[in-house]
């Protein structure tokens, strides 16, 4: 027989099993044996050499099917067995972990009848080997059964078989049970790295679950078009979405514990309306309830109470939705019903003062050219052809604003237009002794329009800028491109637009001007935004009491336009 040694890696438990067994050895070989049976000893010596062998392989791996099938066949092989298997206990019941010398089906059908045999349910419940020797029995005349136990539990049990009448001698069986005492140890470390590794693998799933899951949480989050913020309870920012931090422009990092309104309203404390304390004590949600604006843009604010898992109230969830172009949209629909019906009324308005007014002035010019050549009261004359002069102005204003005269619209040098405009007010601008600054940003990509309306435009916004200036005042025109847009920028250094006036002073018939010498009809404005909004384009005011007014006009391009790369244009 040809043995392998040096199997054991030199594990410590190797080490110590090993050292054990060779003590067995040494004494089953000293005490048992007569010294003189020399042949039998070399035999034993042999024998006793596998079992050495196969003593150090055991636990050299993690593996239980492997590390049993190689056990199996070395014990098989070492005392001379014909049939081997090992059956562990798993939920009270033994099962055929492993075999050797039975077919499949031999395995099988062998398992079955093993299991159900009185040896095997013997050794399950005293716990102790069976050695039994029966030349009478039919298939295997000898059996041996060691019970596989660790820790105070029984795991299982191993059994070897020899067909031939060769009885499992005493030392056999104490040997077997040395080495199957060793094998439970080996296998209940399998076992347990068995179990270790499964929780591993669980845990790796839970894992890939979780990367994923928080994965799919991010993303979703950062899909949201809506800025989202989430606060702790001093209000302070704990997590926000893509969104939010491109639109207030501040990286994720320095956003995180900031307080929610030095983040969104610049300020040292929350604004008086906030109702993040109103969420915090309800833990009832607030939904749009106020606006706030940033930069150029107006969002509709909600706040939602945020819970953790246990349920517990942990801060609140604050939604920002951009509604800008649905407010101007909604704005821009209800100025123009308001505009059709002032309009309607406009038109019959300037149609019944514009016959009389018709009458008045002739009958002044032949009541005039009658006067006798004393007459001495020319200057209530002179006021009543400025009265009548007035009327006609607001009649002719009047028909404009709700029947406007719409041209044909042509491509258009914006520029143009803005310098013949000037021109045309050239006088007035010169009286005032007004500088006009101009600064032309835009390549003068055509804009589709009507030169007459846009003049009427930049009149009507040049007249309201001298009248809210002192002499030496001054106006600044620039223009600049946006994507598809032409941006006119008029502003000037007056007096400014009370906050009270800013959001009227587009409607028809708004005027401060009422003094003796200036009746406003409150129209300019009006018709100047219509004008615009002829044209496709949207116009906008702002305005700082005592520094000045701007106002800007918003046109489509009808081609491509770029921004001009040198200074002022003047
Ligand atoms: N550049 C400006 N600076 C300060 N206030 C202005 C300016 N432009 C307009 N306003 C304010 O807006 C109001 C409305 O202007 P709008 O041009 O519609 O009418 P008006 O100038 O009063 O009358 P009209 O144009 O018929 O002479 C003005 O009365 C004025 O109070
Ligand atoms: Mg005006």
């Amino acid at each position: 027989m040809v043995h392998s040694r040096g199997l054991c890696p030199g594990s410590d438990s190797c080490a110590l099993y090993s050292g054990c067994l060779r003590a067995a050895v040494v004494f089953f070989f000293q005490v048992s044996m007569p010294k003189t049976e020399s042949k039998s000893r070399n035999h034993m010596t042999d024998g006793l050499a596998v079992i050495h062998d196969l003593s150090l392989s055991i636990g050299t791996s993690l593996n239980l099917e492997k590390e049993t099938a190689s056990f199996l066949r070395g014990l098989a092989d070492a005392f001379s067995c014909d049939r081997a298997s090992f059956h562990l206990l798993k939920a009270g019941e033994l099962s055929t972990e492993a075999s050797y010398g039975l077919s499949q089906k031999e395995r099988e059908q062998e398992s079955r009848s093993l299991l159900l045999s009185p040896l095997l349910q013997e050794v399950l419940s005293k716990g102790e080997p069976v050695n039994l020797f029966d030349p009478a029995l039919t298939k295997y005349k000898s059996q041996f059964v060691a019970p596989l136990r660790q820790r105070g539990t029984f795991l299982g049990a191993l059994w070897l078989a020899r067909i031939k009448p060769v009885p499992f001698s005493e030392q056999d069986v104490t040997i077997i049970q040395l080495l199957a005492d060793r094998f439970s140890i080996s296998m209940d470390r399998a076992l347990l790295y068995q179990e270790l590794e499964n929780k591993n693998e669980h845990l790796q799933k839970l894992n890939a679950q979780l990367i994923k899951v928080k994965a799919d949480w991010q993303g979703t989050f950062d899909s949201i078009s809506d800025l989202i913020c989430i606060l702790d309870r001093d209000a302070r920012i704990t997590r926000v979405n893509r969104a939010f931090s491109a639109r207030l422009k501040r990286p994720y990092d320095k956003l995180i514990g900031a307080a929610c309104h030095e983040v969104i309203h610049g300020s040292d404390s929350p604004p008086l309306y906030c109702p993040f304390h109103r969420v915090m004590q309800a833990g009832k949600p607030v939904e749009q309830d106020m606006e706030v604006k940033m930069g150029d843009s107006l969002f509709a604010a909600s706040f939602f109470p945020f819970f953790d898992s246990q349920g517990k109230l942990h801060g609140a969830v604050h939604v920002f939705r951009d509604i800008t172009e649905q407010k101007s949209l909604k704005d821009k629909l209800f100025q123009s019903e308001k505009m059709a019906a002032i309009g309607k009324l406009a038109a019959e308005i300037a149609h019944e003062i514009n016959n009389p007014l018709d009458y008045i002035n002739n009958y002044l010019f032949l009541l005039s050219d009658s006067l006798p050549p004393d007459f001495d009261k020319h200057e209530y004359l002179k006021k009543m052809e400025a009265g009548i002069d007035n009327l006609a102005a607001l009649t002719r204003d009047l028909l404009e604003f709700s029947r406007p005269q719409i041209d044909v619209f042509v491509p258009l040098d914006v520029h143009k237009v803005i310098d013949n405009s000037l021109e045309f007010a050239g006088k007035y601008i010169h009286d005032k002794r007004v500088e006009v600054t101009k600064n032309y940003g835009c390549q003068a990509g055509p804009v589709m329009g009507s030169e007459r309306m846009l003049q009427q435009v930049l009149l009507n916004l040049t007249l309201n800028a001298l009248d809210a200036m002192q002499a030496n005042g001054r106006i600044m025109i620039s223009t600049s491109c946006r994507p598809g847009r032409f941006v006119l920028e008029f502003g000037d250094t007056g007096a400014g637009i009370p906050g009270e006036h800013i959001q009227r002073i587009f409607d028809p018939f708004f005027t401060t001007k009422k003094t003796q010498e200036k009746r406003g009809t409150g129209l300019g404005l009006t018709i100047c935004y219509n004008i615009v909004c002829q044209h496709g384009g949207d116009m906008r005011v702002s305005s700082r009491v005592g520094e000045g007014t701007t106002f800007t006009i918003l046109l489509p391009l009808s081609g491509k336009a770029t921004q001009a790369d040198g200074g002022p244009a003047t």
